[in-house]
């Protein structure tokens, strides 16, 4: 433990050092007087702490729950073991961008692997985005590897391998590192005093203080980020950081909140407000609390309800309770898109079927993936003009000259992305002759085995099941003996409720699986 805080220390006097503008060292009471914002002006000091006893003891509170309670995790022991502090920020940079979406459990593997594949910046700026993405298969949203990447790049060429040593050169200098991102790095590597607001900490923020307006508000988030500031520990600012995140997750989650083991719970506004509103309920029922005095405004509410920028705009709810905050907008709803895709087989040398795949432009959705030959269907069509712009787009890329009755039918695959809700109609053509060398740099003829190890997303990994699924049942013949029609697939039981496992074993516990874990865990569901 001394090792761990004498580490600790010694990042954080680096820390100090290196910051842009120096700062000087808060006393352990020191409580940061908010900021004056056009939000927190708007508001009135009920969604605020004023008193800043009450800061230093909900501080000491957070951390020694921390301290009994916090999590191994490899990051977090890193952060206070590692005494380079360019690999320390360089790790912490990871961890961070691999949790963006993806949950604790998920990244420990990943973190793990990363860091023993790639121990420095320099190793991560000499991989290739290949080696990169195949990393990262199972993470989801490929985009955030490659910006690690780029930033590891960027690290050695422009900034002479050194990792930005402050929360504005972190944001300023690494893609796809933003306020959130950088903040949290700094604290936690570096030991800058700065809060840092994740979607964790708007929940118990928003919690604590009965900020019930739009949480994706600008009035909200500029609050929000000013409380945060306000409370953040000076001696610990990345484990302040780091508890806020933990009681989120596990204490004041989004549904069953565990109010009864919140180390804050006598600083929750929320909290105070389901008591006070079920002691009210309770005297109506009674019959003890007359019409007048249930009108009034209640000492515990903010006094400026009309008016503040942080009040709700929607009733209490008694249902929701605690989870009357915080308040987001409705979400809207998913574009709605129909893609035609070919699964394109041809007889590989080692006589292992091989698939045909086309890398996926760098920029936007499942930037440099690879997947099968795939077009956007503008509007609806047949199953005749579908094959006919399929064989099309196939021939232009392998020069052959196929006809589009070579081309099946397989089926269809819903894929849902946050905003977009695909379909993926599937087609399939099995080449026969082997003049299909071709391989160019966004183009290539994968086995089934390096298919399996391939940087795919999961949408193509739901194809490749639907493609086998109809594979297997096309060979199975019926009861009475002759073979199974393959467009009654569509419609048919089985493979419905196959496609529902396949959706569930896609999505299982949040994450994206790599090809071959996803077999897995479909054999496994199906036995
Ligand atoms: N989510 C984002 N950063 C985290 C951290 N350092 N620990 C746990 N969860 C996190």
């Amino acid at each position: 433990m001394s090792r761990l805080r004498s580490a600790m220390n010694k990042g954080k006097r680096v820390a100090l050092e290196a910051t842009e503008t120096p700062r000087k060292k808060r006393p352990k009471t020191a409580v940061k007087r908010e900021e004056t914002t056009d939000a927190s002006s708007a508001s009135s000091s009920y969604h605020m702490f004023s008193d800043p006893a009450d800061v230093v003891r909900l501080r000491s509170q957070l951390l020694n729950w921390y301290d009994k309670e916090k999590r191994e995790l490899p990051w977090r022991t890193l952060a206070v073991t590692q005494s380079d502090l360019n690999i320390r920020t360089y790790a912490v940079w990871v961890s961070e961008i691999m949790l963006q979406q993806t949950q604790v459990a998920t990244v420990i593997d990943y973190f793990n692997k990363w860091m023993k594949r790639w121990p420095t910046v320099q190793d991560l700026a000499a991989a290739t985005l290949e080696e990169v993405n195949r990393m990262w298969a199972g993470l989801g949203y490929y985009s955030r590897g490659k910006r690690l990447h780029e930033g590891a790049q960027k690290v050695v060429s422009q900034l002479k391998g050194q990792m930005p040593r402050t929360v504005d050169s972190l944001l300023k200098q690494l893609p796809g590192v933003g306020r959130y991102t950088a903040a949290a790095i700094g604290s936690i590597a570096l030991g800058q005093v700065t809060g840092a607001v994740d979607g964790n900490v708007i929940r118990v923020l928003c919690r604590l203080r009965a900020i019930g307006a739009d949480s994706t508000s600008p009035a909200v988030t500029e609050a929000l980020w000013s409380l945060a500031n306000v409370l953040v520990d000076p001696e610990r600012p990345g484990d302040f950081n780091q508890v806020m995140m933990e009681l989120g997750a596990r204490v004041c989650t989004p549904k069953a909140p565990q109010c009864s083991q919140c180390p804050v719970q006598s600083h929750c506004r929320s909290y105070r407000k389901v008591h006070v509103k079920q002691e009210q309920n309770s005297k109506k029922l009674l019959g003890k609390l007359d019409r007048k005095t249930s009108n009034l405004p209640d000492i515990e509410d903010c006094m400026n309800s009309g008016t503040c920028s942080l009040c709700p705009s929607e009733p209490w709810d008694d249902e929701l309770g605690v989870q009357n905050f915080p308040r987001k907008p409705a979400k809207k709803p998913p574009r709605v898109e129909r893609t035609l895709t070919c699964v394109v087989i041809r007889a590989g040398k080692e006589g292992e079927d091989e698939y045909l795949l086309i890398q996926r432009p760098n920029k936007g959705l499942l930037a440099g993936l690879w997947e099968f030959p795939s077009l956007l269907l503008e509007e609806e069509n047949s199953e005749m003009k579908h094959k006919r712009v399929l064989c099309g787009e196939v021939n232009r890329k392998l020069g052959t000259n196929l006809t589009e009755s070579l081309l099946q039918y397989v089926g269809e695959v819903v894929h849902i992305f946050s905003h977009i809700h695909q379909t993926y109609v599937v087609y399939s053509v099995r080449l026969k002759d082997g003049n299909t060398q071709t391989q160019t740099e966004n183009m290539k003829w994968l086995s089934r085995s390096a298919l399996q190890e391939a940087a795919v997303s999961t949408g193509l990994k739901k194809i490749v099941k639907l493609h086998d699924f109809v594979d297997t049942v096309k060979e199975k013949p019926s009861k009475d003996g002759k073979r199974q029609k393959q467009t009654v697939l569509k419609n048919d039981k089985k493979l419905q409720t196959s496609k529902k496992q396949k959706l569930s074993a896609a999505n299982s516990g949040g994450r994206q699986l790599s090809l071959s874990s996803f077999f897995k865990t479909v054999k496994e569901e199906s036995c």
